[in-house]
């Protein structure tokens, strides 16, 4: 079967639901989630959205908080063009109904948080549920709108391409799983936009919801797109250690509000930084890292006790109960926090409008990288960046839908080419099991601390595990689970291969080979090209 739509928007976080809201009163937009509507790593953002609010903050404060934190390779032109456009976007939320909470003096205007990096208040929050109330506000009008059509338990497996009349080859839709139905149908579009968010699967802890496996970015990078940077993976500091919750996270806004970062003798691990417990994330995630080896220690403690309990139950009500349905009570117990792979700061590149390298192609938000966050992101500049590219793509998308017809894809087309669908046999349970395998040797080799030894390790695993993949896709029939595998093991590969490129330490990327930054070769972007693509040649009627 094959559907047709103007705009066809895979993913449904922040970016590409405000996308297809924007563009959804020009043409027919279909969404695609992967698992249920809200099951998005925007959903589990606590911390909140950076934007220029305050009385004594200035747009130039922010970029430069930026600039700082992205350790000399964020664009400058992109990072002004964020912040620049974060106020509109607040104000943009509140029209649609986004309750962000207000301030105590001010109750007209939000308040404003602070986290890591940032040498202002100006973390636009709702309370520690951000990413959910936006997200919940989004869906509703997603699904109130007569022109966007939803397809939840979908799951994008490749992208489609065909010749535009000038002969390029230009992406004009997907090849869809139905997950329930086991069958694949193709999706065409004018346009096509990526907004699968990150890859946090590919690492063993990660504060990541389960369907971050990275699917954007393998099904971009197979179809031709160029990517950048993706040595830059962002360990947030903070993801609860328990043994029943694997990937909670405890929001940089509890340290924004005094909490402090403990060993098990209570001695404060951030005291020698001058911005202690709220420096950048690569630096206190370094700094735990090392507390943790030199001690023997499975974890270090976040300690908040110290703030009155009423206030901590009412700032962090999410933190507070999920914690204490754990049988901890944060108000009175240090938590136990270990750092945990949280947001990949590469990408597919893309210029300023969200267009990748392939023609007919976009990607906006995690999935993208705009030259923002550069080597390191600034905490709450994601759902930001989002907004904003989301915006921009937009427009720049109904300009370029007007002056294309729909792709010319027509029954009976090629089946998907990447594998045969259908029941997976027993054997599967080998090629699910390389995922804990690569998830596992990426957390050890390829996670906070590097070396080119740990990194050429890490690529001679992959390469096994990669063969054993692709064996069992020509000889089996393979599943929603195994396509998500191939992803995983696809983003592995373009990580080691970006950090092996990479020989010095900037950064998210810290490298006990190379531990000195070196401007002179290496202050430019990593960018990585397929250089045998998949095209799909023959698909055109
Ligand atoms: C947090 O709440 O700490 C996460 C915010 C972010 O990752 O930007």
């Amino acid at each position: 079967m094959i559907i047709k739509f103007d705009y066809l928007v895979i993913g449904s976080g922040i970016a590409g639901l405000s996308f297809a809201l924007k563009v959804a009163d020009h043409g027919q937009v279909g969404i695609l989630a992967k698992r249920s509507l809200t099951d998005t790593n925007t959903n589990l953002a606590q911390g909140g959205i950076a934007a220029v609010m305050g009385q004594d903050d200035l747009l130039e404060y922010h970029v430069q908080d930026t600039l700082a934190s992205g350790g000399g390779l964020s664009r400058l032109e992109t990072v002004k063009t964020v912040v620049e456009a974060g106020p509109k976007m607040i104000q943009e939320l509140r029209a649609f109904g986004v309750p962000f909470t207000a301030s105590v003096d001010h109750p007209d205007q939000p308040e404003l948080g602070r986290e890591g990096g940032h040498s202002h208040r100006r973390i636009i929050h709702s309370k520690d549920m951000t990413g959910q109330t936006v997200q919940k506000v989004l869906a509703e009008k997603i699904l109130a709108h007569p022109n966007i059509k939803v397809f939840d338990h979908y799951l994008a497996l490749d992208l489609l391409q065909e010749k535009d009349p000038q002969g390029q080859m230009r992406v004009t839709g997907a090849w869809v799983l139905n997950i329930a139905e086991g069958d694949v149908l193709a999706m065409t579009a004018k346009v096509t936009v990526l907004a699968t968010g990150g890859s946090g699967k590919v690492y063993l802890y990660t504060t990541n919801p389960d369907g971050a496996s990275g699917d954007g970015l393998a099904m971009g990078w197979r179809a031709g797109a160029d990517v950048a940077n993706l040595e830059f993976v962002q360990f947030h500091p903070t993801c609860l250690f328990h043994p029943q919750l694997h990937n909670f996270l405890i929001s940089e806004a509890v340290r924004g509000e005094g909490a402090r970062l403990i060993n098990s003798e209570g001695v404060p691990i951030m005291r020698d930084h001058p911005q202690g417990d709220l420096a950048c994330r690569d630096v206190v995630a370094l700094a735990i890292d090392s507390e943790m080896k030199s001690s023997g220690a499975d974890n270090v403690f976040l300690d908040i006790t110290h703030r009155p309990p009423e206030f901590v139950r009412d700032r962090f009500p999410k933190i507070y109960s999920t914690c204490l349905s754990l049988g901890l009570d944060i108000t009175r117990q240090p938590i136990p926090v270990v750092p945990a792979a949280h947001y990949q700061c590469g990408g597919l590149l893309v210029d300023l409008d969200g267009r990748t390298t392939r023609p007919g192609l976009y990607a906006i938000g995690e999935v993208a990288a705009t030259g923002l966050h550069g080597a390191n992101r600034l905490a709450s500049n994601s759902l930001l960046e989002a907004l904003v590219m989301a915006d921009r793509a937009s427009r720049a998308a109904q300009e370029e839908a007007k002056g294309i017809g729909y792709p010319r894809l027509t029954e009976p087309y090629s089946p998907w080419p990447g594998g045969r669908l259908g029941h997976a046999p027993a054997e599967a349970v080998l090629i699910t099991q390389s995922w804990d395998e690569i998830r596992r040797f990426m957390w050890n080799y390829v996670g906070i601390v590097r070396s080119d030894q740990r990194l050429t390790m890490a690529a001679k695993r992959l390469e096994l595990v990669k063969a054993e993949i692709d064996e069992f896709f020509r000889n089996f029939e393979v599943d929603a689970d195994l396509v998500e595998v191939r992803n995983i093991a696809v983003v592995a590969e373009l990580i080691i291969r970006s950090a092996s490129t990479r020989q010095e330490s900037r950064g998210l990327h810290f490298s006990l080979s190379w531990p000195q930054q070196d401007d002179l070769n290496f202050k430019r972007d990593t960018v990585l090209r397929n250089e045998s693509p998949l095209l799909f040649p023959g698909l055109s009627a």
